[in-house]
């Protein structure tokens, strides 16, 4: 898994410390990063002992039992609880996943929780990802067509070209790829990163959509796309187990085969 640590001189200082209560059974301490735009502080790390004994067995169950029950400003998104809407995406342990897939045994140790790495902080865990859903927008993520619907049924796709669509349509949009990309820390401002060019794909391949030579004209940029040095870090850290890197590579050779 590609792991990140805070660096050596970072402005990151040890916050307050929240003790197990008394009575409490098996004890876990979670270090979790804060920081809120209203205070005029550098981000600090809390330090949080809860009884693992009386709560879920995911990180998300860890950081909804901390909220509950110590301490109500501690900010993160969640939303269905089972790796479907992406929304809890956090650098737990190191790695970019999901907190309500993660199970709070496999960590050793503190269980240390940073935001998605190389983006703005809205608040605590809460990254700002409204530039990388203007870049989802620029791809158009939506069937195009130009020929008329069939009058009495949807368009059609045969099972081989509804297969393509498989490792594609998966993808939850949690950016946990794009934020453990070098590139995409460095050049995110052009480069479209994994998460985008593997939606960028989806619709590239999907034999109903009739824009295809535009969808591949739009990506033909040094930067957009080709920002990529397939260095795996995405498809490594993929909570769903998806292959941005090859989805990348596979645009990369549809547009050297049209070239011919
Ligand atoms: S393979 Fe490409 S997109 Fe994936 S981490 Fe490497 S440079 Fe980024
Ligand atoms: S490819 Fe995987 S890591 Fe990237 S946004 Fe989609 S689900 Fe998340
Ligand atoms: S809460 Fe929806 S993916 Fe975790």
């Amino acid at each position: 898994m590609a792991e990140f640590s805070l660096p050596a001189n970072s402005t990151v200082k040890q916050g307050k410390d929240w003790p197990a209560q008394s009575g409490a059974g098996k004890t876990q301490s979670f270090r979790i990063y804060r920081w809120t735009p209203e205070d005029d502080k550098n981000p600090q790390v809390d330090t949080y002992t809860i009884d693992t004994d009386d709560c879920g067995p995911m990180v998300l169950d860890a950081l909804i039992k901390i909220k509950s029950e110590i301490d109500p400003t501690l900010t993160f998104r969640r939303s269905c609880r089972e790796g479907i809407c992406g929304s809890c995406a956090m650098n737990i342990d190191g790695t970019n996943t999901l907190a309500c897939t993660k199970y709070i045994s496999d960590v050793k140790g503190d269980v240390k929780i940073y935001p998605l790495p190389h983006m703005e902080v809205v608040k605590d865990l809460v990254p700002d990802l409204n530039k990388a859903y203007a870049q989802l927008a620029s791809i158009e993520p939506w069937m195009k067509t130009e020929s008329p619907p069939p009058p009495d049924r949807e368009r059609l796709q045969s099972p081989e070209d509804r297969k393509k669509l498989d490792g594609l349509y998966e993808c939850i949009l949690c950016f946990c790829c794009s934020t453990s990309c070098p590139s995409y820390w460095w050049n995110g401002d052009r480069y479209l990163g994994p998460a985008i060019l593997l939606q960028a794909y989806r619709w590239i391949v999907d034999s109903r959509d009739e824009h295809t030579g535009e969808r591949l004209d739009d990506l033909e940029d040094p930067f957009r796309l080709y920002r990529c040095h397939t260095i795996m870090n995405c498809t490594k850290t993929c909570p769903k187990g998806l292959n941005p890197a090859k989805a990348i590579a596979e645009i990369k050779k549809l547009m050297v085969e049209r070239q011919y």
